[in-house]
């Protein structure tokens, strides 16, 4: 047999890509390719990319240019570009960078064994299709090798929401849900193989509504609460979730079902009502605060997470104060806040008032400080208390191991090496700039 072809990921974006660049490695698997940690010595190097703010994009076609020169020194080397940037330029990039062999957008990956084979025929290799067939039903088996104790699972994507400044509905297609079955079949493996925390993704991942094994529609509850009887699976998270979707059987699963982590990723963007409504989120700013009241008296230690965007086309000094009102109200253990970038073909892009760039900085900074100083002041507040810590790996000292908390606090502790993959109760004895210090009890 001839030597595997080496294939390198890069990827870009959020945590489903994450996702989809393990799956887009095992489906190339059957070509013959194992993965390698570094572009130079690959035979075909794949970019999993972004598009959600401009930045993002730009960054693709900057490294394809640093890649066209390695290109030049092997020429049999195929460079291919999936995820958001190719459904959402599609043969654009061929035409810009004549380098790329193959463009693959997120719901084809199905299709990457047949496209890589045309690719190294020197033919096109363009797939932007929604197809009808679901990837993940068609895409190869599992691998059944060990692995490390935290994965993520993909069981919703696309997004029908539309917020007015968002690519994700463009890029991702409509919302659909994987059957409740196959998520079991896949969690039960994936902890077969070590894992012990299941992160459940989805662009909008609380709109699932999957089919259940029993022929019914299930929630994201029902399957939360199903996927808690896997044993040996200790810890349940979920990202990313909409204010209009925390439906009550949600809500109440943080209160009542011990694997469901207390830490929940809801992004209210404004807290402006005009802006809200300018950005078609549905919702006010009275009414996301009611929800927040209602999830944390269902679990009080919730550790909420939240995601901002200032200078939205058409925000004044007084919206942006209400931004800074709600979360101080709200109160946040972690956040992301941007600058607005307008993306082509999104509603926002052709709004009047676009906020001059000086502007958004300057109130980008202020949010982010008080941001900053809440999420500070939440990891400070953790000192004397106990909590579970997954442990991942070893620590930067010698006998240290690194994990996270139930909060997803970064903690490290002295712990003997066999508790790596295991949760184990730990007293947090220091606040770092970045992450806890605790020991064990
Ligand atoms: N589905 C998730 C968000 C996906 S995008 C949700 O609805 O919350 C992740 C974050 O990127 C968004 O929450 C938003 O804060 C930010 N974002 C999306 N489009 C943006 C744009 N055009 N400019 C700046 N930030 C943007
Ligand atoms: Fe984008 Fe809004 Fe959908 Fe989130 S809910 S992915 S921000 S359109
Ligand atoms: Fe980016 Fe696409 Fe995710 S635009 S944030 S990679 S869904």
């Amino acid at each position: 047999m001839s030597d595997p072809r080496k294939l390198f990921i890069k990827t870009y974006g959020c945590q489903m890509n994450v996702y989809d660049s393990e799956r887009m490695a095992e489906a190339l698997g059957p070509s013959g390719y194992v993965t390698t940690d570094t572009p130079d010595d690959a035979d075909m190097i794949l970019l999993n990319t972004c598009h959600i703010r401009e930045k993002a994009a730009e960054k693709v076609y900057s490294e394809l240019g640093r890649l066209k020169a390695l290109k030049a020194d092997k020429p049999d080397l195929k460079i291919g570009v999936a995820g958001c940037v190719a459904q959402a330029e599609g043969a654009e990039i061929l035409r810009r960078q004549p380098s790329v062999d193959l463009v693959v957008g997120p719901q084809s990956y199905h299709r990457l064994p047949d496209l890589e084979a045309r690719a190294r025929k020197g033919e096109a290799a363009l797939d932007t299709d929604f197809p009808e067939e679901d990837k993940f039903d068609k895409l190869a088996d599992r691998p059944k090798a060990k692995r490390g104790p935290t994965a993520f699972l993909t069981v919703q994507e696309g997004c029908d929401k539309f917020c007015a400044f968002c690519v994700v509905p463009y890029t991702r297609g409509a919302e659909v849900s994987r059957p409740a079955a196959r998520l079991i079949a896949e969690a039960e493996d994936l902890v077969a193989r070590g894992v012990a925390e299941i992160t459940l993704l989805g662009q909008n991942v609380n709109a699932y509504h999957g089919t259940g094994p029993d022929g019914g529609e299930w929630g994201l509850a029902r399957l939360i609460r199903r996927l808690a009887e896997i044993d040996g699976l200790e810890r349940i998270r979920f990202t990313t979730s909409h204010p209009n979707d925390m439906e009550d059987d949600l809500i109440a699963a943080h209160g009542d079902c011990p694997k469901l982590m207390p830490y929940l990723h809801l992004p209210v963007q404004s807290g402006s009502d005009r802006v809200l409504k300018a950005m078609n989120r549905k919702h006010t700013a009275a009414q996301y605060v009611a929800l927040i009241d209602r999830i944390r008296a269902a679990r009080p230690d919730l550790l909420l997470s939240g995601d901002f965007i200032v200078g939205f086309p058409g925000e004044t000094d007084q919206d942006f104060e209400d931004t800074m009102e709600l979360v101080r109200t709200v109160g946040y253990g972690q956040a992301y806040s941007f600058k607005y970038s307008p993306r082509p073909g999104t509603p926002a892009a052709e709004r009047k008032g676009q906020v001059p760039a000086e502007v958004a900085s300057d109130r980008l900074q202020r949010l982010q400080a008080l941001l900053t100083e809440q999420q500070k002041a939440r990891q400070d507040a953790m000192v004397g208390q106990e909590v579970g810590v997954l442990f991942e790996k070893p620590g930067r000292l010698d006998g240290q191991l690194v994990g996270k908390s139930d909060h997803l606090h970064a903690v490290h502790a002295l712990a003997p090496a066999d508790l790596i993959g295991k949760v184990a109760r730990v007293r947090i004895v220091e606040s770092a700039p970045n992450s806890l210090k605790g020991a064990l009890i």
